[in-house]
């Protein structure tokens, strides 16, 4: 076989057979194949697309690269989840100790930020003592004994996809359907749950930025699951404005704390509720009605929190942050205030996640380290009316030189008119292998 000739055939539009596809990753994986002619591929592939068969022999090659993490030695069915990313998504930190509580195991591996999204290890990092890495016997012992542990990612999974992923950041070949499916899909194969739930966010703030792309991408990513023999299901949630009060990393975990303690911001609830819900679903807790209830109640009955304070206590966390959480860090506060009377009818998302980066919250590249203190705090979001000279949002920052740019660009992504938009709704459908609906509204309420 000749890389050529799969370039080739790629660019005419025609498809790679398995054994073409899984001779590729192989080859690219131990660098017999050059990063020019798999940029080419890749290339090719964002013109010409994949078709199904393909995508999940992409998918499969990839996991198949590195490490199949076995979690056998954890007992029960085991249900991971995957958000695309979004600014202030700091779901997992609630949804997994509230699945936990509900009796479901939580082996979750999770990774860092980049760019404009957060990432869960960077803001469980911010918990003075908490270890996100344990040796592997270390983390299935803590699940066995009380349901859940939260780590980071280790490098060894899905290695084929890091090369390609590093590739494709710098040849403009990331925004392709069929590669960035496969690409969350090998590492979530290789991460070994039995049941997979994704939360695929669409609007400013996403990578898919209209619902028929996000729609697309997750029927796509529920096929790949279920052809690998994992249960999958897909919700597509609103990200045209930032997820709960805060964006950055301390400040996220004091909001989760105050989430999972039910106090917390309506819309993270609300679809904290709906991602435990799903995995509890997907985990044959019973009808979605009915695990979104248990899901609910595991916050109003204080269990989800018992089992975050749990974790935290067993992975080397400083417990006092919990039971006070007014001891994480704080940097110095800049208001932003609104420049105009009228309606907050939308927010640039992703300008927003940028800012946040800017004030020390995100990380340009990998390399890059971050301020655990800086962040935003969102006074004022879309339908919210302001007054001329309110503040609607509070930066952190230990960076004074940024703040003047930091503000104007967190004014210019901010859009206000004199008349109020209607809502959209935060969760917007919901996927599975044989369906596509729209969520109800008795749903939407619990
Ligand atoms: N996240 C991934 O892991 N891969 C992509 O291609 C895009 C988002």
């Amino acid at each position: 076989m000749r890389m050529y000739d799969l370039i080739e055939k790629k660019k005419l539009g025609n498809t790679l057979s398995q054994e073409e596809i899984d001779w590729m990753i192989a080859g690219y994986t131990d660098g017999t194949i050059p990063d020019y002619q798999m940029s080419a591929f890749l290339m090719a592939v964002c013109f010409q697309g994949m078709n199904t068969q393909e995508i999940t022999a992409m998918t499969l090659a990839m996991a198949h690269s590195g490490e199949m993490a076995d979690l056998s030695a954890i007992h029960g069915v085991k249900v991971d989840k995957h958000s695309t990313g979004g600014v202030g998504d700091k779901t997992t930190l609630i949804a997994a100790p509230m699945v936990a509580a509900c009796g479901v195991p939580m082996a979750k591996m999770s990774g860092r930020g980049l760019g404009f999204t957060g990432g869960t290890v960077d803001k469980l990092e911010s918990i003075p003592g908490y270890r996100t890495a344990l040796p592997r016997e270390e983390f299935f012992r803590i699940v066995n004994e009380i349901g859940i542990s939260l780590i980071g990612q280790s490098g060894e999974l899905a290695v084929a996809d890091k090369k390609i992923y590093a590739l494709r950041d710098v040849t403009a070949t990331v925004d392709s359907l069929p590669l960035i499916a496969s690409s969350i899909m090998s590492k979530k194969i290789a991460a070994g749950a039995d049941a997979i739930l994704l939360d695929v966010k669409t609007g400013s703030g996403a990578f898919m930025k209209t619902q028929q792309d996000a729609t697309a991408l997750a029927k796509t990513m529920v096929d790949i699951g279920e052809q690998a023999g994992r249960k999958t299901v897909a919700l597509i949630t609103n990200m045209d404005v930032p997820l709960g009060d805060t964006a950055g990393n301390a400040i996220e975990v004091q909001e989760a704390i105050h989430t999972l303690m039910g106090k917390g911001p309506q819309d993270l609830t609300e679809l904290c509720v709906h991602l435990a819900g799903n995995m509890l679903f997907l985990a044959g807790k019973g009808k979605i009605e009915e695990c979104l209830e248990l899901a609910q109640k595991s916050i109003t009955e204080g269990t989800a929190y018992q089992k975050f304070y749990q974790m935290v206590e067993r992975q080397g966390g400083d417990v006092s942050y919990l039971e006070d959480p007014s001891k994480f860090p704080t940097a110095p506060e800049y208001a932003v205030l609104a420049q105009e009377d009228g309606f907050i009818v939308s927010m640039q998302t992703e300008e927003i996640g940028a800012v946040a980066a800017m004030l020390g919250a995100g990380r340009e590249k990998k390399e890059d380290t971050i301020d655990p203190a800086a962040g935003i705090r969102f006074l004022k979001k879309t339908g919210d009316s302001v007054c001329k000279g309110e503040p609607i949002a509070i930066l952190y920052t230990h960076c004074p030189h940024v703040v003047q740019d930091a503000s104007e660009r967190y004014q210019t992504a901010v859009t206000l008119s004199q008349q109020k938009q209607a809502p959209i709704p935060l969760i917007l459908a919901r996927v599975t292998a044989d369906n596509i609906s729209t969520t109800t509204m008795e749903e939407r309420k619990l």
